[in-house]
């Protein structure tokens, strides 16, 4: 009788990463539990200057923040796409609380347990707030919501996820937030901006092998969830950053020729010495870029939040 595999989409995103000429992996499955840990870490190292900055931000100009997103006090939805932990949006979350502002917070994540913890640990430090987490996909949560249509949304999207995003997912993201938003509605997204080279570098090619662990991770979860045969010594992690298109690059390079079965999905993949998988993007952008984003989608932006060091900025859009 035939055997028919059952795929999961981690199977079939990874086939056909490792099927192309050149072959990637998608980061967004970084984030298992082992990955989510040492996200923690990088996230934690002095090099890693973005959660400083985006933290310095929201420290320091929730007046700002609060003045820009609230208009009177008309209820309005606070939404978060990837809230995560949410440590940025406590900030603000708090102080908006403290103001007597009238809104709710609609967190939407992929991981139900970042949900959970994030909507227990505010009940018990906002319990004033109004909150209602969703899980899974990002717009299949924001039609939901659409149904509260005639609330005034504004929708954050913060921590530089977006630098992950290709020109094309980019597009489609920003079309997408563009479909689910009314003229009015604010979009705040975190982008962080072209500097010198040598501390985004640091940032990503980073001494304590943090970076390295977190891209040599998902090979252990492929060895895990797909009964792979990844050995992690005969990778190596490289990190590229390139002025131009703002972009850091991180791969990872088999430094003999080998083959890699997947067992629980019966295929191999070959492996020339130094040929590389491409891991993720993270993309760095100057202002006139994203302001050009803006615009292109419908969007015009009313604010742009930046650290005393311009390392990073929130932008505030509202659509047009
Ligand atoms: C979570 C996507 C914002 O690109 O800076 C950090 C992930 N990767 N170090 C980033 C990451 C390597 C991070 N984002």
């Amino acid at each position: 009788m035939e055997q028919k595999l059952l795929l999961s989409q981690l199977g079939t995103d990874t086939i056909q990463g490792l099927s192309s000429n050149p072959k990637y992996l998608l980061s967004k499955y970084f984030y298992d539990d082992e990955g989510s840990r040492i996200f923690q870490d990088i996230m934690n190292m002095p090099e890693y200057y973005l959660t400083d900055c985006e933290h310095e931000i929201f420290s320091s100009q929730k007046e700002e923040i609060k003045q820009a997103i609230c208009r009177g006090n008309k209820l309005f939805n606070l939404v978060e796409l990837g809230s995560g932990d949410g440590l940025k949006t406590k900030i603000l979350l708090k102080y908006l609380v403290e103001k007597a502002i009238n809104f709710q917070y609609n967190p939407i994540d992929i991981s139900a347990k970042a949900n959970h913890e994030l909507v227990q640990s505010l009940k018990t430090e906002l319990p004033a707030l109004q909150v209602e987490a969703k899980t899974g996909d990002y717009f299949r949560k924001l039609k939901s919501l659409n149904g509260h249509a005639a609330i005034p949304k504004i929708i954050l999207f913060l921590g530089s996820n977006i630098g992950n995003f290709s020109d094309e997912e980019t597009t489609d993201f920003l079309s997408q937030l563009a479909v689910y938003s009314n003229t009015g509605d604010k979009v705040l997204i975190g982008f962080d901006l072209k500097k010198s080279p040598g501390i985004i570098m640091d940032a990503y090619n980073d001494p304590h092998g943090h970076t390295r662990r977190f891209n040599l991770n998902h090979l252990v979860r492929l060895n895990r969830e797909l009964n792979a045969d990844f050995d992690i010594k005969k990778f190596e992690q490289q990190t590229t950053y390139n002025p131009q298109t703002g972009e850091v690059k991180s791969f990872l390079i088999s430094n003999t020729e080998q083959t890699v079965q997947l067992g629980a999905l019966e295929k191999s993949f070959r492996f020339a010495k130094w040929e590389a998988i491409f891991m993720e993007r993270s993309r760095k952008y100057d202002f006139q870029t994203i302001e050009k984003l803006a615009l292109n989608h419908g969007f015009k932006v009313v604010q742009n939040f930046t650290d005393q060091r311009n390392y990073f900025v929130d932008s505030l859009w509202e659509k047009k």
